[in-house]
């Protein structure tokens, strides 16, 4: 019995090792249902014009060829961003931050920072604010924004990690059970005989 506890602990030792980085940042992602629908009523108000979810069938309001004319680059379909930009919650951090962290630099020009370390470059950035720093939910928005773009990027996360609840639990179950059959089947055959 003690060499089967044994085993069991054994086997779950990676999952406590997965589970030990994530927990930090997805604490500050709210991820209920409630936040996503939010999240989607405000990239529909705030990113739509320029940005699509091809893979949500949402297309961007302006067409490639006004894009690339008026901001010189065609903003990126952020279906897969969020993945895209970091592992588990981090891409959807950093969109939540791109969207809080626009500044003024000491030459009056617009520059974002999350942008600028992400790029490595000076900050410089082709989108304007899409949330104006004196929106009173602009905080609000964007972590809900970032919590739609999270799922977009992932819809089968959820039900994902609720049948693998279950698989986990089966083969607990049948670990055990194979012991067991594997002891009782052996019990004779291994016992020294006198
Ligand atoms: C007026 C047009 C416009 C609007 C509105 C807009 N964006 Fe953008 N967005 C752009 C452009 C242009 C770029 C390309 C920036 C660059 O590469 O310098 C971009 C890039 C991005 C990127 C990629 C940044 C990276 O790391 O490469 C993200 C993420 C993004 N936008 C999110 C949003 C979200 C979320 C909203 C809504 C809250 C939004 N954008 C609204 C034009 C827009």
């Amino acid at each position: 019995m003690r060499k089967l506890i044994l085993f069991i602990l054994l086997i779950f030792m990676p999952f406590g090792a997965f589970a030990s980085d994530q927990p930090e940042v997805s604490r500050r992602l709210d991820l209920s249902p409630e936040a996503i629908e939010r999240g989607k009523a405000a990239f529909m108000a705030h990113c739509m014009a320029c940005h699509g979810l091809k893979y949500a069938g949402i297309q961007p309001a302006m067409d490639a060829a006004t894009a690339q004319a008026s901001f010189g680059v065609v903003p990126p379909d952020l279906s897969l961003m969020a993945s895209a930009r970091g592992k588990g919650t981090e891409g959807a951090i950093y969109i939540y931050r791109l969207l809080t962290t626009y500044y003024v630099d000491e030459k009056g020009q617009v520059k974002n920072l999350a942008f600028k370390e992400e790029t490595q470059g000076d900050g410089t950035i082709a989108m304007p604010q899409p949330i104006a720093s004196d929106d009173p939910q602009l905080q609000e928005k964007a972590m809900d924004i970032a919590a739609y773009l999270h799922r977009t990027a992932d819809p089968y996360e959820v039900g994902r990690v609720r049948i693998g609840k279950y698989v986990i639990a089966y083969m607990v179950i049948l670990t055990a059970f194979l012991f067991a059959l594997n002891r009782i089947t052996w019990k004779n055959v291994k016992k020294p005989k006198e």
